[in-house]
């Protein structure tokens, strides 16, 4: 089959570009969609993994930085600049690198998984910790864009929503239609945002004959819109959604009563439950954050809200890569042997 293109070719008709914009591209996009047999079982459902740790940075930002990098290039920018709990940074200095674009990334002092540091470091991005949460972050980063010649790519920059949505457009070609049940994790908004704009676009006037409910699963230290005040100090081990004032918390609200859907707390127990699972059982390596999606699929099988016989499918955001220390820390420490076949078969039980 031909090289995929990226997602900016590849739906290009329904994405705000013309046949002169400069497509900035890693060939992100067509993500697996990976049936989850044991999710599957415990819930009674059809249950898909749509695994977004597969794009060019190991995160669906790529999917809304194809967009805004390519608009920004289009517009004359020279710099961008983004707040991040690590993976917009990551993305965001990677499409900048490929469009010879200067990027600077705000992130909250301490509290970014290392390998997203890495990845803002080698892609050349200017790189400041900022004493304060993602949100202080976001306030930082949108006065700058204001004040200074630096356009703001986080997800409040439409076009990010716009290469976001093509994860609906995916799900909806790959199984023939919309599914019953979307879960996604939510921190800032713009995901759960893009998802269900790109699900109702493909309802009206493309392949899907209905729309998901759509289910965002927010961490219990982290939960404004579950409980619907701002948390003014956010705290979860999922640093990705450590995020206490959404920037779309109004259009999250919005797809979810449009759905019929819901939006609810899982606790680090559960979520971390999740991501062992996952990688146990559907051998899908995931970021904490990410599995909150199936934490809270399983939450709500669990009260017996989920009518079996659904096709559910749960986004997991990002790479397990990212952010390693959650595997070591819940794993025996390795044990050393001399070079030799009898001690190894020994500490193997063989
Ligand atoms: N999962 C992961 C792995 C994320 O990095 C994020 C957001 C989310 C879920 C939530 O998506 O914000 O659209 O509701 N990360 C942002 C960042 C905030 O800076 O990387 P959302």
């Amino acid at each position: 089959s031909p090289l995929w293109p990226g997602l900016i070719e590849a739906y290009r008709s329904r994405l705000p570009v013309t046949r002169t914009t400069p497509v900035v591209t890693l060939h992100e996009g067509a993500t697996p969609l990976v049936p989850a047999p044991e999710l599957s079982r415990r819930t009674g459902c059809e249950v898909f993994l749509k695994v977004e740790g597969a794009n060019p940075t190991g995160s669906f930002k790529d999917r809304g930085m194809t967009m805004a990098i390519t608009k920004a290039l289009e517009e004359g920018a020279r710099a961008v600049i983004c707040a991040s709990t690590g993976n917009t940074s990551a993305s965001a200095a990677a499409y900048a690198a490929r469009a010879g674009m200067v990027c600077a990334v705000l992130v909250p002092q301490g509290k970014i998984a290392l390998g997203k540091l890495a990845q803002a470091l080698v892609h050349g991005a200017k790189l400041l910790q900022v004493d304060g949460n993602f949100d202080d972050c976001l306030g930082l980063a949108s006065k700058l864009s204001i004040d200074y010649p630096v356009s703001l790519v986080n997800s409040v920059n439409q076009y990010r929503i716009e290469g976001q949505k093509t994860a609906s457009f995916e799900v909806v070609d790959v199984l023939g239609d919309a599914p019953d049940v979307h879960c996604l994790p939510v921190g800032n908004a713009g995901n759960i945002t893009a998802y269900w704009q790109g699900y109702r676009e493909y309802a009206d006037d493309g392949p899907a004959t209905h729309r998901p409910r759509m289910w965002g699963f927010q961490a219990a230290g982290a939960a404004p819109i579950v409980t619907g005040k701002v948390v003014e100090h956010p705290s979860t081990i999922a640093t990705a959604i450590r995020i206490g004032n959404p920037a779309s918390w109004t259009k999250a609200l919005a797809a979810r009563d449009e759905s019929g859907g819901r939006i609810d707390a899982v606790t680090d127990r559960e979520i971390l439950a999740a991501y062992r699972l996952l990688a146990r059982t559907e051998a899908v390596f995931v970021e904490p954050a990410s599995a909150a999606s199936v934490a809270g699929l399983l939450k709500v099988a669990a009260t017996g809200e989920l009518e079996p016989g659904q096709r559910v499918v749960c986004t997991v955001t990002g790479n397990g890569l990212k952010d390693p220390e959650w595997a070591i820390s819940g794993a025996p420490a390795p044990v050393t042997i001399p070079v030799d076949a009898a001690a190894a078969a020994a500490q193997l039980g063989l």
